[in-house]
């Protein structure tokens, strides 16, 4: 089975707290360096204080969809303060993620021939494929390989075929981020060609503002989910609040043409109960403090520079990336085994992410940093992994 550490879920630790640096796992506190909360918001008292208010305000949800009268107020700040966060004119918010992708299909279903992917992109990007009206099953590419992707491209007798190329912005493993600009160059030869970009992992993290794989790419805002100008490259984009953002939930933002169309599109709007109230109140809440606390992310640059530096030290083969994800392999799954057990005896959680995500088979050793992680705890996790290994 699939899963981020590899195990049946059976063996899975149970987690008894909120996830933050130090976490309850099978009732013991640990040093936590797993999951995907790189901006520590998900127990905030602010966000917490959220949550509390509205359940109390609004109750669970409106039981009912977002077409009839399910728009509570926190769910439409959560939209607000997304389209404010990415800089784009409006947001639609649904209940994951996950979910977000197979809007965004449903919405270019009709504008799509042809689909490109890379080996390695989440499965909610293969899944949401299904949402496309495609003649034949996505094409995959090798793994953030933009000289494949361009050989495909020339091979597949793509003319006049409307093309759409879809991967992670940052992966879910590895931590690895795909070189969009690579792509953005090779697409812009085909008139009609679309990029979808799930930002997952890069949301809250990367660029100047927080935006994105997108941002750091030098991609304005203004260029994303746009209805507009089908013969110019197209820019599709989903993200998770789930993650950095400390919120629950996913969101595609974008120009209000395009969001309409998505409205109407998606049975995920038509049809789903709204995302929670207490969840929405909370995830506002976070987008808030994601937005005016620009020190989050200052500081969860200086952890992810400061652990890359420690791991390195440790001849282990860490790249010099931006992203929170630091992932290595070492020499077999079963070392690896190894290793992720050793350090957990030790009180100190990392995840061995097998099959997923850009991971093969015998999977890397995943350590996922936070902004509230301190200077000593990462040292301790160094230090710890140097005795280990
Ligand atoms: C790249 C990517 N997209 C989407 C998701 C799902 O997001 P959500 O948990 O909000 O459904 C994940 C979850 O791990 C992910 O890694």
């Amino acid at each position: 089975m699939s899963s981020t550490d590899g195990q049946s879920s059976f063996e899975m630790p149970v987690m008894e707290s909120a996830p933050g640096p130090i976490t309850v796992l099978d009732g013991r506190e640990c040093l936590y360096f797993a999951g995907t909360g790189y901006l520590g918001l998900q127990a905030n008292p602010d966000v917490l204080a959220a949550a509390v208010a509205g359940a109390q305000r609004y109750g669970m949800h409106s039981a009912t969809t977002r077409a009839g009268f399910g728009n509570s107020p926190p769910v439409l700040e959560v939209e607000r303060r997304t389209a404010e966060f990415l800089d784009c004119r409006q947001a639609c918010y649904l209940v994951s993620g996950y979910a977000s992708n197979f809007a965004l299909a449903a919405a270019v279903r009709e504008e799509i021939d042809l689909a490109f992917i890379d080996e390695a992109a989440h499965d909610c990007l293969s899944e949401a494929t299904r949402w496309l009206d495609l003649a034949r099953p996505p094409i995959s590419f090798r793994h953030r390989d933009a000289g494949h992707l361009g050989e495909l491209l020339k091979n597949y007798g793509t003319r006049g075929q409307r093309l759409l190329v879809l991967t992670d912005g940052v992966f879910a493993a590895s931590g690895r981020l795909a070189p969009l600009g690579d792509y953005l160059s090779i697409l812009k030869q085909y008139s009609g060609a679309a990029l979808l970009v799930d930002d997952a992992h890069g949301v809250g993290v990367l660029g100047e503002h927080g935006r994105g794989s997108l941002e750091l790419t030098g991609i304005a805002p203004a260029a994303i989910n746009t209805a507009e100008g089908t013969q110019e490259l197209r820019l599709l984009h989903s993200i998770t609040l789930s993650k950095a953002i400390g919120g629950h939930g996913g969101a595609v933002a974008g120009s209000r043409a395009f969001l309409e169309r998505l409205r109407s599109a998606s049975g995920w709007f038509r049809g789903a109960s709204a995302p929670a109230a207490p969840v929405a109140a909370a995830t506002a809440k976070a987008l808030e403090l994601v937005h005016t606390r620009p020190e989050l992310r200052r500081r969860l640059a200086e952890n992810i520079t400061h652990a890359r530096q420690r791991l390195r030290e440790l001849g282990l083969g860490i790249e010099d990336l931006p992203s929170a994800i630091v992932s290595f392999e070492l020499a077999s799954a079963a070392e690896m085994q190894r290793v992720q057990r050793s350090l957990l005896s030790a009180g100190i959680a990392i995840a061995h992410t097998r099959d997923y995500a850009g991971a093969g088979p015998d999977g890397m050793l995943r350590i996922a940093i936070f902004a509230t992680h301190t200077r000593d705890m990462i040292d301790q996790l160094a230090a710890t992994l140097a005795r280990v290994l």
